[in-house]
C-alpha cells in the first residue's frame, strides 16, 4: 500500500516532468519552449553539436512563428505577475539579451506573429481589442482597434492576417485581411455563417480552414485572383481519413502545404500529402525544416517530447523528450474513448483513464476540461495523469461544445453555457456508476473546467461524493464587470448575448444546495476568471457553514506558467481528494 505522503510525491513527479514543445528552425539551430529548469521559457538546440542554450528567463506566453530569414525569436512576456500584462521582446537564437520592443504599453497580448522584419501582434486593453505592428529595434504603433476579437495569425508582404467575429454573428469566424500600407482592413468570408480560421500567408495565397462546405477542410484563396482552391498535394496519403479538425498546418519554405488532421482524439501529420510516422496520440505543433520535421507529440500516456523525423526515410528519433518515472507509469492504467449518452439523448464522447492502483468499481473523478472550446485528447494532461496516478479512474467528458466533433458539436454551447454542457457532465458520471467504473465520483476542472465543477456541485449536489475547482467562475455577472475588452466580447459569444442568462447560470445563485466538501484553488492575479467572485462564493459558504478548502496562489495568474505554481495547484487537490474521496468521508458517500 501506498501512504498518503509517497502519492503526493508521485503527483510531484510528474508536475516535475520536463516538456518540449518544438517553435521553429533558423540558422541551423531548433527553438523550442520547455519548463526544465522550473518555468516555461525558450530555448535553442544546435542541430549540428545537440547543445541548447536557454534564450529566456522568468517565463514567456504567446511566441511567434521563427523565420528562416531571421535569427530572432519574437515573444510575448509577462511583467505583471500573472495578470497578462504582456510586453514584446525579441532575443537572438545563440542567447544574446532579452530586448523589449518599446511603444506599447503592457496588454493582453493573444497572438503575436513575426515575418522576419515585422511584428505583427492582436492585444487587449480595458476598452478595446487592438493590433499593434513592430520591429524589433523600433516603436511599436497601434493600426487598429475594435470591441470585437481578432486574432493574428499571420504577416508577411506588407499584410497582416487573421480572424476574429467580425460581422457580429457569434456562431461564425471571418478572416481578415489588413493592408500595412493603407491601413485598411478587409473582411472575407467564403460564405456567410461559417468558421474560418487562422490563415496562413504564402505569397498571395493564403491557406485555412473553413466550414463553408461542410465538415472542416483546408483550402487556399488567393488574395490577388480571389480564386478558392484546394491545397495542391503532391501526395495523398491523407486521403480516408475523415478529419474533423485541422490541428495546425502551413507552408513549407518552398511552399507546399503540412498540416496535423484529427479525429476522435487522436492527429495524424502530413507534408505535401506525405504522412509523417509518428506514435498513436497527438501532435500539437509540427515544424518542417528542409527533408525533415520537428514533430511536438504526447499521448495521455507519454510526457511531450519533440521528435525529429527524416522525410524520405521515415527514421525518427526523440530529440527531445523525458520518460514518466516508473512508479507513476506502473499505476497509469488503459486509456481510452467511450461515447455516452447524455439526458436529451446526445452521444458525449469521453476519454477514460484507468487507474491500475484503484479497485473496480472505485473512486473516479470527472475531469472537466476549460476552454470551453477545447477537448481532452489522446495527449498529455498532467491533471489527468496525477488522478490515474493517485488511484482513481478519470473519466474526461468532451462535453457539447468541446472543439474536435465538429462544428454543429462545437456550437451546441453558444448561448447555453451551464445547460446542455452541465448534462453532460452529470451524465458522465451516471455512466461512470452504470459501466462499473465508478462506486463514487468527484469532480474536478480548471478554468472553464472549474466553473463547471462549482455549478455541478451546487446545481446537481446529489452527484458528486467531493469537487475540486481550479480558476473557476462563481457568477458571470460580477466576472464580466471585471473583464477586459476581449474577454468581454469573449463572453458576449458564449452566451450568445443573453445576459439574461447571467444569474441562473452562476454557482452563486445555487450556493446553499452544496452538499459535497469543495476545494477552491484560484490564482491571485488571475484576469480571465478574477478571484474576486470566487471569495465571494467562499464567504457564502462560510455563512452556510458548508465544508471547504481555499488556496490562493500568490503572484500567480490564469496560465500557469512555473512548476511551483503547478504544485500549488495539484497538491492541495491530490492532498484533499485523499481525505473525501479515497476514504469515502464525503457527502454522498
Ligand atoms: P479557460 O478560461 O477555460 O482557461 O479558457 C476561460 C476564461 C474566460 C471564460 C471562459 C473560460 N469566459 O467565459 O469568459
Amino acid at each position: 500500500m501506498t501512504g498518503a505522503w509517497e502519492r503526493l510525491r508521485l503527483v510531484e513527479s510528474l508536475v516535475k516532468l520536463p516538456l518540449y514543445s518544438a517553435v521553429g528552425v533558423t540558422s541551423g539551430r531548433l527553438v523550442y519552449s520547455s519548463n526544465v529548469e522550473g518555468v516555461r521559457d525558450l530555448w535553442s538546440l544546435d542541430l549540428s553539436t545537440g547543445s541548447s542554450v536557454r534564450l529566456t528567463r522568468g517565463g514567456v506566453s504567446a511566441v511567434a512563428a521563427v523565420r528562416p530569414n531571421s535569427p530572432l525569436v519574437v515573444y510575448a512576456k509577462d511583467v505583471g505577475a500573472g495578470r497578462e500584462l504582456h510586453q514584446v521582446f525579441c532575443v537572438d537564437v545563440w542567447g544574446g539579451e532579452e530586448r523589449a520592443i518599446e511603444g506599447m504599453e503592457p496588454r493582453r497580448v493573444f497572438g503575436v506573429e513575426f515575418d522576419g522584419e515585422i511584428v505583427a501582434v492582436s492585444a487587449a486593453s480595458e476598452r478595446s481589442v487592438e493590433l499593434w505592428v513592430m520591429r524589433p529595434g523600433g516603436e511599436a504603433e497601434r493600426v487598429h482597434k475594435t470591441r470585437s476579437i481578432i486574432v493574428v495569425s499571420d504577416v508577411g508582404g506588407g499584410k497582416v492576417v487573421g480572424h476574429g467575429v467580425l460581422r457580429g454573428d457569434p456562431r461564425a469566424f471571418e478572416l481578415f485581411v489588413f493592408d500595412l500600407e493603407s491601413l485598411e482592413l478587409e473582411v472575407f468570408t467564403p460564405r456567410e455563417g461559417s468558421l474560418n480560421r487562422a490563415p496562413r500567408l504564402w505569397g498571395s495565397k493564403l491557406l485555412f480552414a473553413t466550414t463553408a462546405f461542410g465538415r472542416e477542410r483546408l483550402v487556399v484563396y488567393d488574395l490577388e485572383t480571389k480564386e478558392l482552391a484546394e491545397p495542391e498535394l503532391r501526395y495523398r496519403d491523407h486521403e480516408g481519413y475523415d478529419f474533423t479538425e485541422y490541428v495546425t498546418y502551413g507552408w513549407t519554405a518552398d511552399g507546399r502545404v503540412w498540416f496535423v488532421g484529427k479525429r476522435d482524439g487522436r492527429t495524424r501529420a502530413f507534408v505535401d500529402g506525405r504522412e509523417v510516422p509518428l506514435p498513436e496520440g497527438c501532435v500539437t505543433n509540427l515544424v518542417p525544416a528542409g527533408s525533415r520535421v520537428y514533430a511536438t507529440h504526447s499521448s495521455l500516456a507519454s510526457p511531450h517530447s519533440v521528435y525529429e523525423v527524416d522525410l524520405e526515410s521515415g527514421k525518427r528519433r526523440v530529440l527531445l523528450g523525458a520518460e514518466l518515472p516508473r512508479e507513476a507509469a506502473e499505476r497509469i492504467g488503459r486509456a481510452y474513448m467511450v461515447r455516452y449518452k447524455s439526458a436529451d439523448g446526445l452521444e458525449v464522447p469521453a476519454f477514460v483513464v484507468e487507474s491500475r492502483a484503484a479497485p473496480r468499481p472505485g473512486p473516479t473523478v470527472v475531469y472537466v476540461h476549460g476552454g470551453p472550446w477545447a477537448d481532452v485528447a489522446d495527449s498529455w494532461n498532467v491533471m489527468i495523469a496525477s488522478l490515474a496516478a493517485l488511484g482513481y479512474h478519470v473519466v474526461a467528458p468532451n462535453f457539447r461544445g468541446s472543439t474536435g466533433y465538429g462544428e454543429e458539436f462545437r456550437r451546441m454551447i453558444i448561448g447555453d453555457p451551464g445547460g446542455g454542457d452541465l448534462a453532460d457532465v452529470v451524465s458522465a458520471a451516471e455512466w461512470a456508476r452504470a459501466s462499473g467504473l465508478a462506486d463514487r465520483v468527484a469532480i474536478m476542472g480548471y478554468s472553464y473546467g472549474g466553473y463547471m465543477t462549482l455549478l455541478a456541485l451546487t446545481k446537481r449536489p446529489d452527484v458528486w461524493s467531493a469537487g475540486c475547482a481550479g480558476a473557476g467562475i462563481a457568477d458571470w455577472e460580477e466576472m464580466y464587470e471585471l473583464s477586459d475588452a476581449l474577454y468581454k466580447s469573449f463572453i458576449g459569444v458564449l452566451f450568445a448575448g443573453r445576459s439574461e442568462l447571467f444569474r441562473e447560470r452562476s454557482p452563486i445563485t445555487y450556493v446553499e444546495g452544496l452538499k459535497a466538501p469543495v476545494c477552491i484553488v484560484h490564482p491571485q492575479n488571475d484576469t480571465r476568471t478574477p478571484l474576486r467572485p470566487v471569495l465571494r462564493l467562499v464567504e457564502r459558504l462560510l455563512e452556510l457553514g458548508k465544508t471547504f478548502e481555499l488556496h490562493v496562489i500568490p503572484d500567480a495568474g490564469h496560465a500557469i506558467v512555473k512548476v511551483e505554481d503547478a504544485l500549488k495547484v495539484l497538491l492541495p487537490m491530490a492532498l484533499f481528494l485523499d481525505r473525501y474521496l479515497r476514504s469515502g468521508g464525503g457527502g454522498r458517500g
